[in-house]
């Protein structure tokens, strides 16, 4: 058997697993190789990980990678990840604790509680955001109320994908999507704010210096080489935060473009070449995310859904709870869940289970199902969780588009796009017709910009590539969801004073 060899690799540090994705000459993929973990739910609305569990899974996947590739063949690798998911140092370059997830809702009081800190307005002048919990920042006030004795010990501050470069190659670097995420970044000038920075009472040289995500800024070590196959000095570019990388594979890198993305969160983003909207478009209730774009001189705006994914992994595994061979036996339902869609069904669920960020920037909330009567089962369940979802992508898109950016081309990826049934779901309620792009995983984009960065890919390779499957919506339903989504909006107004 002819072995094709490798080039790029593509890390991706996801909430759920890490994926090793490498590709070939012409951006094929070659392999790919997962492990898996969980995220620690120490109290409701708090999420949390090892980043030890990080980098254990990324040596267990380099080695299932090592069945199926030759790595040596490697030349060059790109990382992406989940972002504001923060990782602390100490001076010595040990981790202080375990990394408070993009997910977790502790902070909330501790955000505003830190906007209060400088003048009205200025946050979003500068970072063309609101200062939501899920942002290091916010993360980074909390250690100080709560966890003196960290905050005191605190050397440099990474996001996760930064932590498997510093395990890597030795070097602290992160990228402008990333910093992005922090609160203390000034997105227009793709830059760290040192004037937030010190108004919260950081210190500048806890974030390493944030490059454009195609720069090349570190070289796998001697050590690391060896113990994952590859060959040292193999440059690694800065990488991207998961949404940018994945819309790189997709081909989203110029003005207008849309993508829905579904994995454990939910994202839906539009590009644009005009940052200086952000100054008018976010107000103090906004929930929208303007960050830089892995593309030079571009940025996105961006909604977030806190589970997507998780929250069909949740009902799953509340559903096989003591019995998970039973688990197959519901995934395959997942099939049946169109067959369970009626008109006049009434049942709803609000994905809310960690809290949510797009359109509620809401830590209390919680998950819903409504209007369940004697004729539902599991598969009216399910089929109301993937809805669930797909409504809250619709917020996401509604908020983007208060921005006044128009989107021409939405293309769909993510976990999802391995379930027809729900690609079609979400195809329907957003009333959008969906092209799903050859490379689906934040890990390919990432590992295709390396191959960019070094001259061996090119953008076009990419944005000529055709659609792999297309959704287009079942006009039988556009009423049916259009009234449906008034209500899973009105259901949330009602029920939110209670949580
Ligand atoms: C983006 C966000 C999530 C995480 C999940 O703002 O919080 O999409 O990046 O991996």
């Amino acid at each position: 058997m002819v072995v094709e060899k490798s080039k790029f690799l593509g890390v991706d540090v996801n909430s759920e697993t890490l994926t090793v994705v490498a590709l070939g000459s012409g951006g094929r993929v070659t392999g790919r190789a997962q492990a898996h973990y969980r995220i620690d739910v120490p109290r409701p609305g708090w999420t949390e990980q090892d980043p030890a569990v990080w980098w254990n899974a990324f040596v267990e996947a380099c080695r299932r990678l090592q069945a199926q590739t030759d790595l040596t063949s490697v030349v060059g690798m790109g990382l992406t990840g989940q972002m504001h998911s923060t990782v602390l140092l100490d001076r010595h370059g040990d981790v202080l604790t375990k990394s408070l997830l993009w997910n977790d809702n502790r902070s909330s009081g501790s955000a505003l509680r830190l906007e209060q800190t400088v003048e009205a307005g200025r946050i979003r002048e500068i970072t063309g955001n609101r200062l939501m919990p899920a942002f290091s920042a916010a993360k980074l006030q909390w250690i100080k109320e709560c966890e003196p004795d960290i905050f005191m010990r605190i050397d440099k501050v990474l996001l996760p994908k930064d932590y498997i470069r510093y395990r890597l190659t030795g070097v602290l670097a992160t990228d402008v999507t990333d910093g992005s995420g922090t609160a203390v970044f000034c997105v227009e000038e793709r830059t760290w704010s040192d004037e937030l920075i010190e108004a919260f009472g950081f210190r500048r040289n806890w974030f390493p210096d944030a490059y454009e995500s195609s720069s090349i800024v570190s070289r796998v070590s001697r050590e690391s080489a060896r113990m994952l196959g590859l060959t040292p000095g193999i440059p690694v570019i800065a990488g991207a935060g998961d949404n940018s990388a994945a819309a790189v594979g997709a081909g989203i890198v110029g003005q207008g473009q849309g993508l829905v993305r579904i994995g454990s969160s939910g994202a839906v983003l539009v590009t644009t070449d005009d940052p200086t909207m952000f100054r008018y478009s976010v107000d103090q209730t906004s929930s929208v995310h303007n960050f830089c774009h892995a593309v030079a001189n571009t940025w996105i705006s961006m909604g977030t859904t806190l589970s997507a994914q998780l929250a069909l992994h949740w009902f799953y595994d509340a559903l096989t709870v003591d019995a998970p061979e039973l688990l197959e036996n519901y995934a395959a339902m997942a099939g049946q869940a169109l067959a369970a869609r009626s008109l006049d069904d009434g049942l709803l669920f609000l994905p809310y289970l960690g809290g949510e960020r797009t359109p509620h920037i809401d830590p209390k909330a919680r998950g819903v199902f409504f209007g369940l009567n004697f004729k539902h089962d599991a598969r009216h369940m399910i089929r109301a969780v993937m809805e669930g979802v797909a409504f809250s992508m619709r917020d996401c898109m509604q908020v983007i588009q208060q921005s006044d950016v128009s989107v021409d081309d939405l293309r769909l990826t993510g976990e999802v796009i391995r379930d027809a049934t729900w690609c079609q779901i979400v195809s329907d309620v957003l009333g959008a017709e969906l092209c799903v792009p050859v490379h689906q995983e934040a890990a390919e984009g990432i590992a295709f910009l390396a191959g960019c960065s070094l001259g061996l890919y090119d953008m076009d390779m990419i944005s000529e590539k055709p659609c792999v499957a297309r959704y287009v919506p079942d006009e039988t339903y556009r009423g049916h969801y259009d009234a449906l989504h008034s209500t899973y909006q009105a259901l949330y107004r009602a029920v939110a004073r209670l949580f």
